[in-house]
């Protein structure tokens, strides 16, 4: 078991990484006690791992409920955040409630959401089950759910108290959503660390057979760069913009289709090889640079292709997107591999690209 700390002042927590976590209760040693603790999960999740949290957690609180969502992105809605407000209040939660985050990262921003708002504002503690949650969605208090006309359109931002990723509940993942997770692993070297992005490529066959290692490795080495890049902007005034590379072509994909038709790992995987063309296309990088960005995220059996939506479609959906500044969008792209700035670019040089990379 190793941790390390997401620097944020008084709201500063630990991520805590290890094999076998959802049995040792030392990994829960310093949440605090509660007289009632609620485990928000979803109906997938539940059956696999709630017993064990819930057992692990043992007298640590009072009473412990828990909670089970209907599972998917396109319950990443209104009405389910509501259910957890029904259930909460029928409980008797109260301002000393905590919840806990059991699942991927649609629990993890659902319940971070709920516990945001609930009462003004309650602890939460995030156990993410998925390896996109684990090196990505549970780190950072970003919270939301989406709205029909816009992905992660209403949120807050909210940190959790720790951040609890058992290396062992990826073996049950799917592995359509584990190679979904890979795309956001593989994010962080064009983004923040070029030898990371080496190490990835000589590693993707480890990482692609679940070698134990090789996986530890990677949330690791994830976590560390979005722990640092968070430590120094928290709310996004600047700098985290960076950890949404491919992110503006993905959500339109995602928006696009209808959410949950493309994985948001798969969406961002496409955006990324996008956004990596988009680079190359306005003189930042290299074309074989932008080419090795591609070639990984293809190695990965991730989407280097997008829906053909219609530039113009794109276009309009992007406009939408949270970077956006009075309706001009603004791309994260590469300007050497390592290192990533946010800027707009012409419309006419984001549909030469669009027309390239889609069926
Ligand atoms: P997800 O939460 O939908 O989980 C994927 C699927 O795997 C679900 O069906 C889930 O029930 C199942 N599952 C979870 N853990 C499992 C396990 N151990 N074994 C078997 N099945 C398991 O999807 P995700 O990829 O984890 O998260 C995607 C969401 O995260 C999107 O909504 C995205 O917007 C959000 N996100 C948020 C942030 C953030 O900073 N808050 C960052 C990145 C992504
Ligand atoms: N996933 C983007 C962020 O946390 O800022």
């Amino acid at each position: 078991m190793e941790s390390f700390t997401v620097g944020l002042g008084s709201r500063s927590y630990d991520i805590v990484l290890g094999i076998g976590l959802l049995d040792q209760p030392r990994a829960f040693e310093g949440v605090r006690d509660a007289a009632l603790a609620v485990v928000v999960t979803n109906t997938t999740v539940a059956p696999l791992y709630a017993a064990e949290l819930v057992q692990c957690l043992g007298r640590r609180h009072g009473r412990i409920h828990t909670i089970r969502l209907p599972d998917g992105e396109s319950h990443k809605t209104w009405p389910t955040l509501n259910l957890v407000f029904d259930e909460l209040l029928s409980l008797g939660a109260d301002r000393k409630t905590i919840l806990y985050a059991l699942g991927g990262g649609v629990i993890g921003d659902i319940t971070g959401f709920a516990a945001a708002c609930y009462m003004r504002g309650i602890d939460f503690v995030q156990v993410p089950t998925t390896l996109l949650a684990q090196v990505d969605s549970s780190v950072g208090g970003k919270t939301g759910i989406n709205h029909p006309r816009g992905k992660n359109m209403i949120g807050a931002f909210h940190q959790p108290l720790r951040v609890i990723a058992d290396l062992d509940t990826l073996r049950t993942l799917p592995e359509r959503e584990y190679r979904a997770g890979l795309a956001e692993v593989i994010k962080y070297g064009p983004i923040a660390d070029a030898p990371f992005l080496g190490w990835i490529e000589s590693s993707i066959e480890r990482l692609l057979a679940r070698d134990v290692e090789a996986l530890r490795h990677a949330v690791r080495r994830s976590c560390e760069i979005k722990a640092a890049v968070v430590g120094q902007d928290e709310r996004e005034a600047g700098l985290r913009a960076i950890l949404n590379f491919g992110h503006t072509f993905a959500h339109a994909i995602e928006a696009g289709l209808g959410f949950g038709e493309w994985l948001h790992g798969e969406a961002v995987a496409c955006g990324m090889a996008m956004a990596a063309d988009l680079s190359a296309a306005v003189g930042l990088l290299p074309a074989s640079d932008a080419d090795r960005i591609v070639r990984l995220i293809d190695r990965a059996g991730l989407p280097v292709r997008g829906p053909a939506l219609g530039a113009g479609r794109y276009l309009q959906l992007m406009r939408v997107d949270k970077k956006a500044e009075g309706g001009a969008i603004r791309f994260v792209l590469i300007d050497r591999l390592g290192h990533a700035v946010v800027r707009g670019v012409d419309d006419a040089q984001v549909e030469a690209v669009l027309e390239a990379r889609c069926d």
